[in-house]
């Protein structure tokens, strides 16, 4: 398969807002976290085209998105972040805070060119450290592994009965 990856333009914020649209709703059947279950569609669609415009407006998002055939096959959002930084020593990380790639492209190299795209620009600006947080399976521990991210936290929930 022969994909190019690009950074995302206002011109892609359908296709963005409709294939996080699909990264969620796998999401949601796969886990059933009650944090992240979609609404409808078009609902979802409609306010997710916003949040991608504005993104792409701010100058702290690093987007970029895989195109297969004139379709987008993939996406990664990531944005430039200060931890508190009137108390702590490290001036900036990079926080991956989405990464998709369709079910047709997967397992040929889309994910890993699109997360290779983040980890440059943190060398180009000078960022030390590209965190994220995802499910824990087997698929992601090994995709991420590859890439040579480390688990250094965990996340923990309790549902109030
Ligand atoms: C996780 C995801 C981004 C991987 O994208 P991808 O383009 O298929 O990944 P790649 O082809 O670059 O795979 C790189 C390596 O990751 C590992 N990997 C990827 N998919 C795997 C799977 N299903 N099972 C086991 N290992 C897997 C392999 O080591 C693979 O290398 P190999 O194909 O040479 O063995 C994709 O499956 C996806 O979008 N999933 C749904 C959304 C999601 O869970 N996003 C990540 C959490 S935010």
């Amino acid at each position: 398969m022969s994909f190019l990856v690009r950074k995302a333009k206002q011109l892609d914020v359908s296709d963005l807002a409709k294939a996080w649209y699909d990264m969620s709703l796998e999401i949601w059947r796969k886990h059933k976290c009650p944090i992240y279950k979609p609404k409808p569609k078009e609902e979802f669609v409609k306010a997710a085209s916003e949040i991608f415009s504005r993104k792409l407006r701010s100058n702290k998002y690093l987007i970029f998105v895989a195109i297969e055939n004139g379709t987008l096959a993939g996406f990664v959002v990531a944005r430039v972040d200060h931890y508190v930084p009137s108390v702590f020593v490290q001036e900036k990380l990079i926080y991956v805070e989405k990464l998709f790639v369709a079910k047709r492209a997967r397992r040929k190299g889309v994910g890993s060119v699109l997360m290779e795209k983040i980890l440059s620009e943190a060398k180009k600006k000078h960022v030390r450290i590209v965190y994220l947080s995802t499910e824990i399976d087997d698929r992601n521990l090994a995709f991420y592994g590859k890439l040579g991210f480390e688990r250094y936290q965990y996340k923990l929930m309790k549902m109030i009965k």
